[in-house]
């Protein structure tokens, strides 16, 4: 049986015959002689109005149809003389694929996110998490689209490495040892007789190979799953999340800058144009200011600023903040977003911060003190992006490593990449999901990934 999604056949000119769809139940109204369905196939937010009369075959059953029930119904697409939509379709014939018992815990009601959360494998079945799921199908295809305009090059890098390109050490370790008998050497575990012989863990981030190819095909990206084992149980982090990394052969901080800027905005635009429907469910539901926000992102050009004169306007601002501010140490959330949404009002990227709170691959700058690292904000998120110029220069990326206590031995193919044919670089790294939110007012980042890893939750 070939069905028709109902997104294509809401937009039909014309009334057509033998139409089949097959979707989810979301009501069911009867009336003296008619049932009225409401179904929806995930398709697009709207539903599809079908009419069932009793003259249809088995009429009877139609009564057993409850919400949340899969259906396959026969009908003719037909002008809908009532309210709120153009085409209804009267069925021919209707099929019961799966009934739903009354325990279906969607029933037609609001529920909060907290609850939704508790059913994820479900909560994709209503308006919501539906147009959250489609938009972020949309986004992905929109990444690859940006960069494929762009020339640049898809590269898939390892999700196990040995290597923490962070230096934060926030890594989920993977190891087929057994872990009730664990071989110790020097009372360590002996990584050397486990599966790859070294220490290993998940990716916090693809950038180090990135490089590598960024050095060879000129302009790359990845995009793809990242893990980060820190204990923050805030509502911008998940221990598992989606990053884009793109990394330039021959470019500098300003470059990254530029890409992030036009990057965030074609996504943006993207967005607007492709989901319309679907963000206006946000619009009108989740954020009342979000096409505002949006559209204030697109009009403006980011304001740049240094990381000194960031702490310097946090200083003299009258705010009070939980954490202090003074240089040398990080900007927390309540800082990035005090100046991207009180005092600028708009996306900002900080850049310049101090070397002591970067990691090691960031270019130094003259100053000595300072690295050429840069950060977007954007309004109701806080940072979205991080990124930098990479050091190429051989001696200096090696004092820094021996400086910060890295293993030159462990990193020795990065550093090779700096020995032959070394090039000034740089790119950054955009959180998926925070985008995500940016871009639909979902305040929390466990609403817009399929099924949430966060501290002690793993189900689904
Ligand atoms: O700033 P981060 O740590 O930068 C890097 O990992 C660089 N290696 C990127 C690069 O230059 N290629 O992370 C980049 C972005 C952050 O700005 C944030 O949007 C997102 O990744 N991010 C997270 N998103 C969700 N949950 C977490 N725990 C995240 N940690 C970072
Ligand atoms: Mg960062």
């Amino acid at each position: 049986m070939k069905r028709t999604r109902i997104l294509h056949l809401l937009q039909s000119d014309k009334p057509l015959d033998n139409v089949i769809i097959m979707g989810w139940v979301r009501t069911r109204r009867d009336s003296r002689g008619f049932s009225f369905l409401e179904i929806n196939d995930g398709s697009c937010l709207k539903n599809m109005q079908v009419i069932a009369d009793s003259s249809i075959a088995d009429y009877e059953e139609i009564k057993k149809i409850t919400t949340g029930s899969a259906v396959a119904i026969t009908g003719s697409l037909m002008e809908s003389p009532g309210k709120g939509q153009k085409w209804e379709l009267k069925a021919d014939n209707v099929e019961i694929l799966g009934i739903a018992p009354d325990t279906f815990p969607l029933q037609k009601k609001r529920h909060s996110d907290e609850f939704l959360r508790t059913i994820a494998h479900l909560r994709s079945r209503t308006n919501k998490y539906g147009a959250v799921f489609r938009i972020r199908s949309e986004l992905s295809f929109a990444i690859h689209q940006f960069f494929k305009d762009r020339g640049f090059k898809y590269i898939h890098t390892p999700v196990l490495t040995a290597s923490d390109c962070e230096g934060a050490g926030e890594m989920f370790k993977v190891t087929a040892l057994d872990m009730d008998n664990i071989p110790k050497k020097d009372g360590k575990t002996d990584f050397s007789l486990d599966f790859f012989g070294a220490a290993t863990n998940l990716t916090v981030s693809g950038q180090l190979s990135a490089e590598m190819f960024a050095l060879a095909l000129g302009d790359v990206y990845t995009f793809g799953p990242t893990f980060r084992a820190e204990n923050s149980n805030t509502s911008r982090h998940v221990a598992e999340f989606w990053m884009v990394e793109p990394e330039m052969a021959f470019s500098n901080l300003t470059d990254a800058m530029d890409l992030s800027e036009e990057f965030l905005k074609y996504l943006t635009g993207y967005i607007i144009d492709a989901c319309l429907d679907d963000l206006e469910l946000f619009a009108k539901y989740v954020d009342k200011n979000l096409m505002t926000t949006l559209e204030g992102l697109l009009s403006s050009d980011f304001t740049r600023l240094s990381y000194k004169d960031a702490v310097d306007i946090l200083n003299k601002s009258k705010q009070k903040f939980e954490f202090e501010v003074d240089f040398g140490k990080d900007l927390q959330s309540e800082h990035e977003r005090y100046l991207t949404e009180r005092h600028f009002k708009q996306p900002v990227i900080i850049y310049d911060y101090p070397k002591n709170i970067k990691p090691f691959y960031m270019r130094i700058n003259d100053d000595n003190k300072t690295v050429a690292a840069m950060d977007v904000l954007v309004p109701n998120i806080g940072e979205i992006i991080g990124g930098s110029q990479r050091e190429e220069r051989l001696n200096i990326l090696e004092a820094r490593m021996d400086e910060m206590g890295l293993s030159k031995k462990d990193y020795w193919w990065y550093i090779e990449s700096r020995k032959y044919g070394s090039a000034f670089h740089s790119g950054f790294g955009m959180g998926f999901e925070r985008l995500l939110m940016f871009l639909t007012g979902v305040t929390n980042i466990r609403d817009v990934i399929p099924f949430p890893r966060t501290p002690n939750s793993i189900s689904f």
